[in-house]
């Protein structure tokens, strides 16, 4: 690909994401120093990958994670999750008694990246968990680390990653528990959601979704089939806030129930 061809993209992706004005704030924000958090050191590798010899680190730009699917555009970007707050809300979803036991749920990570969240659900005692990503690199490293981590004894029930658009995803039998961290913007949302609609058809309560940094939410709670469970603020434990680049104290999460229409 040219340069030029890259740019273009670049900007398509910027524009379908942010809208003109975003594009042009974040376009005039690389060329400024940023506020108080530029010069203060922050370690390149997270501690989660320290200790379980894995590579879930780093920021990369959805501009950047081109699969050649026309999805692409609307990729935000891959980042993996404070650990802390991953577990937090899956404890939590865990002991709420209105639901099946954890043990019928399949764990699906729309947007797995290298798997960081598909890792640690595995720690889990659910059915299965299931990770897909669209970029065939990403996958590739969620893979192979979800086979040293496998290897090392910490997953509890069987994993998989695949490698597809999620919109194109066929949900397992039984009850789901969706997980997404902001994987992908709102037109996709709206197409996972009709694909929903029909997979989960005629099966109410047995589908419920983590949502992290929930910025198409509210496609979520203008939907009569989704009930709103919960919605608030994770803290993260000191660790993560040290070692994370991206995630701040406001960032909410939201719990949906799938009830039917
Ligand atoms: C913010 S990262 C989340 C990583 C992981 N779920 C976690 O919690 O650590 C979002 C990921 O979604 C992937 N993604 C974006 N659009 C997608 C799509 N249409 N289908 C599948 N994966 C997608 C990106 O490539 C990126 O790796």
């Amino acid at each position: 690909m040219t340069r030029l061809s890259t740019a273009w993209s670049k900007l398509r992706w910027s524009l379908a994401q942010r809208g003109l004005a975003g594009t042009m704030r974040t376009a005039l924000g690389r060329l400024q120093p940023q506020d108080g958090t530029a010069g203060v050191e922050k370690p390149m590798l997270h501690p989660f990958d320290q200790r379980h010899g894995v590579d879930t680190s780093g920021l990369i730009g959805g501009g950047d994670l081109r699969s050649g699917h026309k999805n692409d555009v609307f990729n935000t970007a891959y980042y993996g999750m404070a650990p802390s707050r991953f577990r937090r809300v899956v404890e939590d979803w865990i002991s709420d008694s209105g639901h099946a036991a954890i043990s019928q749920y399949s764990f699906i990570d729309l947007g797995c990246g290298k798997g960081r969240a598909v890792m640690m659900a595995s720690e889990f005692s659910f059915r299965q968990v299931i990770g897909v990503e669209l970029n065939a690199s990403l996958a590739k490293t969620a893979k192979s680390n979800v086979v040293a981590w496998t290897d090392a004894g910490r997953a509890v029930c069987p994993v998989q990653i695949l490698c597809q658009d999620a919109t194109e995803f066929s949900f397992p039998e039984g009850p789901c528990l969706l997980y997404l961290f902001n994987p992908f913007a709102a037109p996709v949302v709206k197409r996972l959601i009709e694909r929903l609609e029909t997979e989960f058809a005629g099966r109410p309560g047995v589908l419920d979704v983590i949502y992290f940094n929930p910025e198409a939410g509210e496609l979520l709670e203008a939907h009569a089939g989704f009930k709103l469970l919960w919605t608030g603020t994770v803290e993260m434990s000191e660790e993560d806030a040290a070692a994370d680049h991206v995630a701040s104290p406001e960032d909410l999460c939201s719990v949906y129930r799938w009830v039917g229409v």
